[in-house]
């Protein structure tokens, strides 16, 4: 017998293209139902392709409605052990998103979305103004109500009327004498700059000057507007930070419910500025959402409405032709969820994510896949599989910037709150160590798991507890890192080209057997699983 012939090596990439496609499956061969059935993100893999560039090349920019594009493609849950001000504010300036939760009064969340709208600014064109009988105590609440001081005095205590001084923390941290008018303490000697002043000119005036802030007047002495020192450094540090593109005010978003008070609750968050409300349900489907979206785009027309949650073609088709600007993708693959063992009716989570996006993809209409996203894999391949964006609860859960203080658990971890919303104790809004004040709490950020006739509640969460992971400072810029990295290895240079290479059946795909799932874990007598540094 002759040995086989063995081929030159220089004819190895021609060798190639006798072969009857390329190696793996494609994305329509990988989530054939008849053949693999449901899959989840732990059932298959991307294959590598060929790496030409740097990771730091990688762009993760992508949309998250139809009009708004992130940096990152990173969306924190509306839940109320997830996302407040706090983890909006810095998910927003590391270029994602946090969507406030609406288990709280409509005054409590409105406020929360003002907090992020004023966040950060270039001019702060609605600053908070006092008058000059304002007492010190008020200026205390004050500074306490909005995490900053530094108030101008105006003669009406209102924007546009005569600048009379400034009051700062320096001024009334230490008077006693809470009754004292402002006038007693405020500074008047003052550094202003005239409106058309521009910010760059506006930012280095402030940057020679001793002083925290800026007031900008018209030739008449009326505040118009002012910046701030501590929104300098911010500016400097944050250059992904999420924002609108005529506007130096970081994106906010915010849930509702789909009940007739959600329009009086939805009212305010846009008179607090809120640029996209989510609409909170575990099946978004219905004719309450139908509607809530369509009034929505007529009262509204310059919100973006994201609509939810959904995990097949015909729910996402009801929704797209209501007028949506994005989708949101899960039902059951939670982390805090129970729903498909409680309902039985749910979709495992890769499944529902391909066969969403790729119709939706078709209208225009960006998706975020939701839940489930344990680790920086199960992003890549919600993002492959078609997601603009991925919504993470319980992996932000534990992160300082999520409602609520770390406790150490039985075992001795330091641990975070994290619950379902529709766990018993979420329906019934016990305390989950933090979040609103208990006077501003109310269920209805809890209303998508019950009806109000319901005399029994059926949990379809639960609730407990995640490790602590310290601040989304470092967490988010690690999770951005791993992404790129990833998409380096399958030599795509961001997540347009991706999507588009899987369509086209470039990007390859392998199904992961139980024990491929075992090879790819750790296989040791003991070790610690350190992710980042
Ligand atoms: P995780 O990132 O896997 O923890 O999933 C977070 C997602 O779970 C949220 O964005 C919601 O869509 C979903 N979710 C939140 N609470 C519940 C619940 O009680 N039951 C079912 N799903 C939930």
């Amino acid at each position: 017998m002759s040995a086989p012939q063995v081929l030159d090596f220089k004819n190895a990439e021609e060798v190639l293209k006798e072969y009857d496609g390329r190696d793996g499956l494609s994305v329509t061969e990988l989530m054939d139902a008849k053949v693999h059935g449901g899959l989840t993100y732990n059932d298959f893999l991307v294959l590598p392709g060929y790496i030409g560039f740097p990771a730091s090349d990688v762009q993760l920019d992508s949309p998250v409605t139809k009009r708004i594009t992130l940096k990152s493609p990173f969306v924190s849950s509306p839940m109320d052990t997830v996302t407040e001000h706090d983890m909006a504010i810095h998910m927003a300036l590391h270029g994602g998103l946090g969507v406030i939760h609406h288990n709280c009064s409509p005054e409590a969340q409105a406020d929360m979305v003002r907090k992020v709208k004023r966040y950060e600014n270039g001019f702060i064109v609605d600053p908070v103004v006092i008058k000059r009988d304002t007492t010190v105590g008020e200026a205390k609440a004050l500074k306490e109500k909005w995490a900053f001081g530094g108030f101008p005095v105006t003669e009406s205590g209102k924007l546009g009327s005569k600048l009379l001084g400034i009051v700062t923390n320096r001024d009334i941290q230490f008077v006693d004498d809470d009754e004292m008018p402002v006038s007693k303490v405020m500074v008047t000697e003052l550094i202003t700059a005239n409106s058309g002043v521009t910010l760059v000119q506006a930012n280095s005036i402030l940057a020679q000057s001793k002083k925290g802030k800026l007031p900008i007047v018209d030739d008449k002495g009326n505040l118009v507007s002012m910046i701030s020192r501590s929104d300098l450094t911010k500016n400097l540090h944050f250059p992904l930070a999420s924002k609108l593109p005529d506007s130096k005010q970081l994106i906010c978003a915010a849930a509702i419910g789909t009940r007739p008070e959600d329009k009086v609750r939805l009212a305010k968050l846009v008179d607090a500025g809120l640029d996209i409300v989510i609409l909170d349900s575990s099946q978004g489907n219905s004719m309450y959402q139908i509607e809530m979206i369509k009034w929505i785009k007529k009262e509204f027309p310059e919100l973006d409405v994201i609509g939810g949650n959904v995990v097949t073609r015909e729910q996402a088709a009801s929704l797209i032709a209501a007028g949506v600007d994005g989708l949101r993708i899960g039902m059951g693959s939670g982390s805090a969820c129970i729903t498909q063992e409680v309902m039985a009716v749910g979709r495992p989570q890769a499944t529902a994510v391909y066969n969403v996006c790729q119709f939706a993809s078709r209208f225009g209409v960006p998706c975020i896949a939701d839940g489930g996203i344990q680790n920086v894999g199960h992003i890549v391949k919600g993002l492959a599989l078609g997601a603009s964006t991925v919504m993470m609860g319980g992996l932000l859960a534990g992160t300082t910037e999520s409602p609520g203080t770390s406790f150490v658990s039985r075992e001795g971890k330091l641990v975070k709150a994290y619950r379902g919303m529709g766990s018993i104790d979420a329906m019934q809004d016990k305390k989950a160590g933090g979040g609103a004040k208990d006077s501003q709490k109310s269920n209805a950020g809890t209303a998508r798991y019950f009806s109000e006739g319901d005399s029994v509640l059926v949990a379809q969460g639960v609730s407990g507890a995640v490790a602590h992971r310290g601040s989304i400072a470092k967490f988010v810029p690690y999770l951005a890192a791993g992404l790129k990295h990833s998409l380096q290895d399958s030599g795509m240079t961001s997540l347009e080209e991706m999507h588009r290479k899987v369509t086209e059946g470039v990007v390859r795909f392998e199904i992961r057997t139980p024990s491929a799932q075992l090879e790819g874990g750790v296989n040791m007598e003991s070790y610690e699983k350190k992710l980042y540094a």
